[in-house]
């Protein structure tokens, strides 16, 4: 069931105090990925929530960097495709770009003109939701495609910096939450 799946996706997450800087408690999704049973959990978790709430997703978007590690596996599964999120400078051609802050930082994001047609319903995924600034910068890309934004999937959610709220009116589906 749902809850024994959590506790064991849980069990794969480590914390490293002061890291990438001090008074972030990191959450690392690294051991989740060198574990297949896990790693295949995690995208059962996502595939249900999808099929649960019916949603009708047209594309999967995964986030620099984390979100391309379960992104394309859960795209795969819903038989649709990927489109990639990336840090400023890295995506060839026309690209639309938005600014955003991060939980220790400041980024820049961009996405291919041509990788959602207008209309669209996609799917955001990452692997944590912090502030929200992160996803809440891919939405603003998606909101420049006219893309419909069906809702955001994260593994983990750091409860205490409401990024939930920052994302509004857009649904925040979680496995773990701290
Ligand atoms: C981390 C994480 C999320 C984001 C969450 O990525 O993977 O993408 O921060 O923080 P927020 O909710 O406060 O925006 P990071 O920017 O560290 O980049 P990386 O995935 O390239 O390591
Ligand atoms: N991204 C933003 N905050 C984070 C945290 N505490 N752990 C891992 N990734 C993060």
């Amino acid at each position: 069931d749902f809850e024994s799946k959590r506790k064991t996706i849980q069990s794969f997450v480590r914390a490293y105090p002061d890291f990438p800087q001090p008074g972030i408690l990191f959450r690392d999704i690294c051991p989740i990925l060198r574990d297949p049973a896990a790693l295949n959990t995690v995208i059962d978790l996502f595939e249900e929530h999808v099929k649960k709430n019916h949603m009708k997703v047209d594309v999967v978007v995964g986030i620099d960097a984390r979100g391309f590690l379960f992104g394309p596996l859960l795209a795969q599964r819903l038989g649709v495709g990927f489109v990639l999120v990336r840090k400023k400078g890295k995506l060839p051609g026309s690209c639309v770009s938005v600014a955003y802050d991060l939980e220790y930082g400041k980024a820049e994001a961009e996405v291919q003109e041509d990788a959602v047609a207008a209309g669209q319903k996609v799917l955001l995924i990452d692997d944590l939701l912090a502030t929200g600034g992160t996803l809440f910068a891919a939405v603003e890309l998606m909101k420049k495609l006219q893309a419909e934004v069906l809702g955001c999937l994260v593994i983990i959610e750091l409860k205490d910096l409401n990024g939930s709220d920052k994302l509004k009116p857009h649904s925040v589906f979680s496995i773990i939450q701290y």
